[in-house]
């Protein structure tokens, strides 16, 4: 594909920003690392879309580390990039701070490495632009991105 059609990373950026509200509890009285995760996927489908400006499916999550407890009525912000493009796949890092309506300070509760496959109509995977890198840390989020795509194609030959 020309890189006449790329698209930067600033393109495709997403940010989700959600109330947690009792029915988001788990039984500690926190909230669910699962209502975490299907944010998680919800923002990281956005941005691949945008980028990829077709349907695309989640095809792996990395390890997510939930970093702190996310509290019913913390205000929690969902910050979607891309830092690496191949031909169909893409990774998307979301990094997701919560933030206390009482005044407690945006802190990071979670993050994740989350891959999407553009799929045409038969479900099948489909060329994407090229990512268009403007910044040194782009640059570096890029390679860091493809040896952890290598990792993964690694782990899963393996198994
Ligand atoms: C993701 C999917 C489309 C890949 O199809 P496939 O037949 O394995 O296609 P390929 O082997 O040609 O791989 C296509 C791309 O996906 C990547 N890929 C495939 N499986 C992957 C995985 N588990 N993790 C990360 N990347 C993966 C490949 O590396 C390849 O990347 P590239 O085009 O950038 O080189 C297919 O496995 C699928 O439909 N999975 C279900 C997705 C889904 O329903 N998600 C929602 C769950 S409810």
């Amino acid at each position: 594909m020309s890189t006449s059609n790329a698209c930067t990373v600033s393109q495709s950026r997403a940010s989700v920003v959600r109330l947690m509200v009792p029915s988001d509890a788990n039984f500690m009285g926190n909230v669910f690392g699962g209502v975490i995760l299907s944010e998680i996927d919800r923002v990281a489908f956005i941005t691949a879309n945008r980028h990829a400006k077709t349907l695309c499916v989640t095809a792996s999550f990395d390890r997510v580390d939930f970093l702190a407890p996310v509290q019913v009525s913390d205000v929690v912000d969902f910050d979607a990039t891309l830092t690496w493009v191949g031909r169909s796949s893409m990774e998307v890092w979301v990094q997701v701070r919560a933030e206390g309506l009482s005044g407690t300070p945006p802190h990071p509760v979670a993050q994740a490495y989350v891959t999407m496959v553009a799929v045409g109509s038969d479900g099948r995977p489909v060329p994407v632009p090229p990512l268009a890198l403007e910044t040194p840390e782009e640059h570096a989020r890029f390679a860091a991105g493809r040896e952890r795509m290598e990792a993964r194609r690694r782990t899963r030959h393996a198994t």
